[in-house]
């Protein structure tokens, strides 16, 4: 590139749009790198974008910053209506208390004990998953399709008690609606008019889960919820399709963005085998290197001084994570790959009150996950560096890692 990447040469909307362009999915960081250089900018449509790390963590908690999306493009359209044909609300990730306090701690009483208990039954997942790869006999593991991806769905399945035989129906359909997270400026209209068909589709099929729960219910955390009685019925479906998508488009990416930090980082791999106890910092490292979700996005409903800007009341606010992550400000040496750093105070799960409610579900997983890729493959080498990554980018990450290894125990 002859023009060195700057919002002094180049507007605020250029590099943004650069930071998301397809070709740019394997490394946006260069460009997040040069959004920082302001850390709050405005755009050219009047909505603006926080790439400092003390500012974006001063939006996550100002109580006038809203996460219902009500600016152009990325509004959580009233006219959606459920199956029922009555409007649908919006899931409690984009909803302010009091309604979003109330739904979240319904969700936290249910998931926070039932994850407390739940290593063994993932360290068995994982070893079913290599035990798989190993009976193969082709030296050859694709981290995403072998581990990454089928191992948050079977744990989110199974705690909200979802038959695995569901899971070619909305894997499709998680997929499609993801899309919608993305920036409109990304997404062709014929991408937007699919995003909605598969948002009709997706609620079609919860309304039926919801239905076959009710009339059968389990010890799952789907069939607590309903008995609990805190939810109305279009709360319900639009809640388990919040739980079902965030439980596994994201930490899919987690385990492989991790997976290819250790592939690139061959130290960093034998200390893992060595010591399994390295997989926590290790893991956070990920979260703050290359977040599984890259951005998110606000409206303020006050205005509201950050630095010398001032964001006006009634504007779109895009906060990239993934670029205070890797703030000279709050990091020393940001991008390197250190998962002895202190103070890790990364924003890989977001902050303030919708902090992620799956972060320890999510740890754990890719803990286990990563810990026994290391202790029972030898000999692991990339075959694609960089891999080939997903569409999305908001929820950024390699669409497969493919692997060759000498031996696997
Ligand atoms: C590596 C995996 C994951 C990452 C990186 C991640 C990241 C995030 C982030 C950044 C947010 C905040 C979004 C915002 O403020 O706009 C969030 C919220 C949320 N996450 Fe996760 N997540 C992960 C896994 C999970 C899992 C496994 C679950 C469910 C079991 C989950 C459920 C949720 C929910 C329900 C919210 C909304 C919380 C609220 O609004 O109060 N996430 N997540």
């Amino acid at each position: 590139m002859s023009t060195p990447i700057s919002t002094e040469t180049r507007s605020v909307d250029e590099v943004f749009h650069a930071a998301v362009a397809l070709d740019h999915r394997p490394d946006p960081y260069p460009y997040w790198a040069a959004l920082r250089g302001r850390p709050v900018a405005e755009r050219a449509d009047g909505g603006w974008v926080a790439a400092g790390h003390a500012e974006i963590t001063q939006l996550l908690h100002d109580p006038r910053v809203s996460a219902v999306r009500t600016a152009p493009g990325q509004a959580w359209r009233p006219e959606r209506v459920g199956p029922d044909g009555r409007p649908v609300p919006a899931p409690f990730l984009r909803q302010d208390p009091p309604g979003h306090d109330r739904l979240r701690a319904v969700v936290v009483d249910q998931l926070v004990p039932r994850v407390a208990g739940m290593r063994g039954h993932i360290e068995e997942l994982v070893a079913g998953r290599l035990d798989a790869v190993a009976a193969r006999r082709d030296g050859r593991i694709d981290v995403v399709a072998d581990l990454a991806y089928p191992l948050p769905v079977a744990v989110i399945c199974e705690l909200l008690g979802i038959p695995d035989a569901d899971e070619s129906r909305f894997r499709e359909l998680a997929r499609r609606t993801t899309r919608g997270l993305d920036p409109i400026e990304t997404l062709r209209p014929s991408e937007q008019a699919e995003i909605e068909q598969a948002g009709r589709e997706l609620r079609g099929y919860l309304t039926e889960v919801v239905t076959r729960h009710r009339e059968r219910p389990g010890d799952d955390m789907l069939s607590a919820i309903i008995a609990s009685g805190e939810l109305a019925v279009a709360e319900l479906f639009v809640t388990l399709g919040l739980l079902l998508i965030a439980g596994h488009e994201t930490t899919v990416n987690l385990i492989a963005n991790g997976a290819l930090a250790l592939l690139r980082h061959p130290g960093q791999l034998d200390r893992l085998r060595a010591d399994p106890e390295y997989a926590a910092p290790l893991v956070e490292e990920v979260l703050r290197f290359d977040p599984p979700v890259q951005m998110s996005a606000r409206t303020t409903v006050g205005d509201i001084g950050i630095g010398r800007a001032r964001i006006p009341a009634g504007s779109r606010v895009t906060l990239l994570l993934a670029a205070g992550n890797r703030d000279p400000r709050r990091f020393a040496d940001p991008d390197v790959f250190d998962p002895l750093r202190p103070g890790n105070a990364h924003l890989g799960f977001g902050g303030g009150i919708h902090y992620c409610v799956g972060a320890a579900l999510a740890r754990l997983e890719a803990q286990v996950a990563l810990t026994e890729l290391a202790r029972r493959i030898d000999g692991a080498r990339l075959l694609a560096d960089p891999p080939p990554y997903r569409d999305n980018a908001v929820l950024r990450g390699p669409s497969a890692v493919p692997v060759a290894f000498d031996a696997i125990r």
